[in-house]
């Protein structure tokens, strides 16, 4: 796919927009919504497709109190639970406190969730939660609704241009370091500059560098690694969480570049059950949220139990629903998994943990503000403290409607004009074969359980990718994938402790003296420096700066 084309000359003449937004998840849409609605010129550019996006594929819904029975405190207290010790609490009483009125405003731009036999939402439970508070859109295809009433809203707005198949490469800053526009590639390989006010990375995450993950492919980490070499800093990288049910396909059903298919936890919400090939439960005893423990908990069960007996991979029994609810509830969840040979109304599903979602990233306040003026971070791509060491299920979708509206508000009060782009230093691009052996390691090494002697082999490798002779997309990928991987291999390696979805093989306990976020940043040699913030010790009561 080539997409949208750089103008023959792009680098010497500069694009120029109001806001450049990266990303097409509902963080960079609400973004971009808002921006548009109040005449910002805006560009929304996107590595792949408008649609390949972690959001387009979500499963389970949107967290928000929205029963007379349930309450903010309530929903406060359990994504501090799940959070282990590193949530920031003003940015989640936020979260929790906004999200029924993001929701509200989405439903008014045409999404439409569940209902029940008497009209009102279908709410669900998922782990970690103590009340029925997710709302789900088609059962199990809740992130397209909420994709599409998106695109459906911004369609046709005036002053409004999408480019599709366009990664970026570098933040711009000005003489005082204000980010001013992007350098891009295109689907050809071809180079620019787009111009912008304010730059907004809504890029997502990086769970798409490890082969069983619940990602888009284009989520390799382009937003922090571009975020970091414009001199902001990334919030507890360590911290990637691993969902606990991702189908393993049979091997004579494999395809090629099959990745993984999310085996959502609203299936455990309504009732399927772990368990190993005797048919035993694998969660009884183990917390007393049992099958809905806190995912961090049940991958970390779960990858025990197969290191312990040899088993390759467990089972979700989810018989028991029949047919008709299987078809009703999960509709999508069933079309992927009997297109893969398994068929989950007659026999459990084989699953394993699979990389899915990084609670850390390029560390931003509740308005998205980077330590970089005018570049902010909004959805998966930024850490605000509000996912903590492990995220709470389905406040992502959630955080990220909260936080678009956020973050195009400030940018609107804020107003910033940053003067042109001065050249900065850069280093030649990793080897794009580099790639491979950086991933394998990942998987090896930076999964579920770590230890020091396997993080250190992910450092080094990263460390070394080789040099391309230029940039391209393999080349950008590798240099990218390095970075973001020496990073998170070292910021894990310098936790000495278990945390959340952070887990060490050879430091099992938590240790009360790690309740600190480790910001990092690169020197101009763009070697990674360290500062431990305390959590609670942010200088704005809602967030980082
Ligand atoms: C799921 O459907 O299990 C994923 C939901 C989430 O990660 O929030």
């Amino acid at each position: 796919m080539h997409g949208w084309e750089l103008p023959h000359g792009a680098e010497d003449r500069p694009l120029r927009t109001g806001v450049l937004v990266v990303g097409s998840g509902v963080a960079g849409l609400t973004t971009a919504w808002c921006l548009c609605r109040s005449g910002v010129p805006t560009t929304i550019l996107t590595r792949a497709s408008l649609s390949d996006s972690s959001t387009d594929w979500a499963q389970g819904g949107l967290a928000a109190v929205w029963s007379p029975e349930d309450s903010t405190r309530s929903h406060v207290a359990d994504t501090l639970t799940a959070g282990a010790g590193l949530c920031e609490p003003g940015p989640v009483r936020a979260l929790a406190a906004e999200a029924p009125e993001a929701l509200r405003r989405l439903i008014a731009l045409g999404a439409r969730f569940d209902t029940g036999p008497d009209g009102g939402a279908d709410l669900h439970l998922e782990g970690g939660h103590s009340a029925r508070r997710i709302l789900h859109a088609g059962g199990d295809r809740s992130g397209h609704e909420v994709h599409r009433a998106l695109v459906a809203a911004l369609r046709g707005r005036a002053r409004l241009d999408v480019r599709e198949s366009v990664r970026v490469v570098d933040v711009l800053t000005d003489a005082d370091g204000e980010a001013c526009g992007a350098r891009v590639l295109d689907g050809r390989g071809r180079t620019g500059s787009i111009l912008a006010g304010a730059v907004v990375l809504a890029s997502g995450g990086i769970a798409g560098l490890w082969p069983t993950s619940t990602n888009p492919p284009v989520c390799t980490g382009d937003g922090l690694a571009a975020a970091l070499r414009a001199g902001a800093r990334a919030r507890d990288v360590e911290f990637l969480q691993f969902h606990p049910t991702v189908l393993v396909v049979p091997p004579r059903w494999r395809r090629p570049g099959d990745r993984g298919v999310l085996i959502s936890e609203a299936v455990r919400g309504d009732g399927a059950l772990l368990v190993d090939h005797g048919g035993a439960r694998i969660m009884a005893g183990v917390h007393q949220l049992a099958d809905l423990a806190p995912r961090d908990v049940v991958s970390s069960a779960e990858h025990a139990h197969m290191a312990r007996t040899g088993e390759p991979h467990l089972f979700l029994d989810a018989t028991a629903f029949g047919a008709a609810a299987w078809r009703e509830r999960f509709p999508s969840i069933l079309r992927m998994c009997r297109e893969r040979g398994v068929d989950p109304v007659t026999e459990p599903i084989p699953v394993r943990p699979g990389a899915h979602y990084h609670c850390g990233g390029v560390r931003a306040d509740m308005a998205g503000r980077t330590d970089v003026p005018g570049l902010h971070a909004v959805g998966e791509a930024a850490c605000t403290g509000v996912q903590g060491a492990n995220r709470l299920a389905s406040n992502s979708l959630t955080e990220g409607l909260v936080m678009g509206r956020r973050a195009a508000e400030a940018i609107i009060a804020d107003f910033p004009r940053p003067g042109p782009p001065v050249a900065r230093p850069s280093s030649p691009p990793a080897d794009g074969g580099a790639t491979g052996g950086i991933r394998r390691l990942l998987a090896e090494y930076a999964g579920v359980l770590r230890t020091d002697e396997g993080l250190a082999l992910v450092e080094a490798a990263a460390q070394e990718p080789g040099r391309a002779a230029g940039l391209d997309d393999a080349s950008l990928t590798a240099t990218n994938t390095a970075l973001v991987a020496a990073l998170l291999a070292r910021a894990a390696r310098r936790r000495r402790e278990s945390r959340g979805c952070h887990r060490r093989a050879d430091l099992l306990v938590e240790d009360p003296a790690w309740l600190v976020h480790q910001d990092w940043s690169l020197d101009d040699e763009r070697r990674p420096r360290v500062r431990d913030v305390p959590v609670g010790r942010c200088d704005d009561a809602e967030g980082p700066r």
